[in-house]
């Protein structure tokens, strides 16, 4: 059997990105081309993502990107095995962009399109970057989401937890937001809290200890406003001292949570996880990345987190769910719907 080559395309937030992915029937991939234009610069202005915006912007260069990342892997559409496209969730707009440019290319290519749930893609990286077998525990932390998964298999996803408010970004964004720091928030306040004392403020660790492994972030982030707020007007070392001790809590909630999701895990499935895979775009995080390699090495499983370019949103991560997929006989009718909301 031959490799299958499967070209991927994200457009279900501010990234348009396309990428070439091959997958070999043992199930080894291969990045062949992964092109992503950040549409970072036309939100700023505006302190976050505005779907409009995104839909227009990604209209506009869709193409550009796809033919970029098809030069790249030096192939044609008719090389393709299947066309793969995030078909959801997220900024409907975008959504529609690239479902409906990856029906174009497949119908006119005669090849099978894949649609890939966005989040699935997050979750599968690591079997690319790492090659981890199933079950694996995952923790799933973006702008959008936070959830703890067992994934059993490509298409069976049980979520063990999940956030009763904020996604981990979000309430990273919205700190950023609060100290006018410059969007988007995350890397900025990772930045800030090199510099500052994480133990300045003592700030709540909401869910500690609970048995379920679920998460809650909108006490912490209602706490920094308020400490933010009592300090008005914020100095640098303020601004700094802030961001450390925030980010010092999120990362004692989510190695209080993780340890919970890894006995629940072994509860309902019966056996341990190969790994913790940690996937979305937080998981660029350094001290969270440190934290989380600590709490796998006393745990004796084995921790995966794929490269920051491959936790942020890009094509790669689609063409290779799509690969996935297809591997398993997996294909999308050309009538299929874009989903703003598709939980795993
Ligand atoms: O997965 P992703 O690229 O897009 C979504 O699907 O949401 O994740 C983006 C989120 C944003 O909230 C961003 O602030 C956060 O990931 N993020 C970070 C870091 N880099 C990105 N959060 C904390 N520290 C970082 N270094
Ligand atoms: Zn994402």
């Amino acid at each position: 059997m031959a490799d299958l080559l499967v070209l991927g395309i994200e457009t279900t937030c501010d990234e348009t990105a396309a990428a070439v992915v091959a997958r070999s029937p043992s199930g080894a991939g291969d990045i062949r081309s992964n092109v992503v234009r950040s549409q970072i610069e036309e939100h700023a202005p505006y302190g976050g993502v505005v779907p409009e915006i995104a839909a227009r912007a990604h209209v506009e260069i869709l193409d550009h990107v796809i033919a970029q990342a098809m030069a790249d892997a030096g192939i044609g559409f008719s090389d393709l095995s299947a066309v793969a496209t995030a078909a959801g969730p997220g900024l409907i707009g975008g959504v529609i962009v690239g479902l409906t440019t990856a029906k174009a290319i497949a119908l006119a290519a005669h090849r099978p399109l894949v649609a890939v749930n966005h989040l699935e893609a997050h979750a599968l990286t690591a079997r690319l970057t790492d090659g981890v077998a199933f079950p694996y525990l995952l923790l799933l932390v973006s702008g959008g989401h936070t959830q703890l998964l067992a994934v059993e298999d490509v298409g069976r996803y049980r979520r063990l937890g999940t956030t009763l408010d904020d996604a981990i970004g979000e309430a990273f964004d919205k700190v950023a937001k609060m100290l006018s720091l410059p969007y988007p928030g995350g890397p900025e306040v990772e930045k800030q809290a090199l510099q500052g004392d994480p133990e300045r403020f003592a700030f709540p660790r909401p869910m500690l200890n609970r048995r379920e492994p679920d998460f809650s972030l909108s006490g912490l982030k209602t706490a920094v406003r308020l400490e933010a707020d009592r300090l008005a007007p914020l100095s640098d070392q303020d601004v700094a001292d802030l961001c450390a001790s925030f980010q010092a809590a999120v990362v004692d909630v989510i190695i209080d949570r993780v340890r919970a999701g890894g006995r629940v895990f072994r509860e309902k499935l019966g056996t341990a996880p190969t790994a913790l895979v940690v996937a979305g775009g937080v998981a660029a995080n350094g001290a969270i990345r440190t934290a989380l390699q600590k709490l796998s090495i006393d745990a004796g499983t084995r921790l995966a987190v794929p490269p920051p370019q491959l936790c942020t949103d890009n094509g790669a991560m689609i063409a290779w769910a799509g690969a996935e997929r297809l591997s398993r006989g997996l294909t999308d009718p050309l009538h299929l719907s874009p989903k703003a909301r598709w939980p795993l």
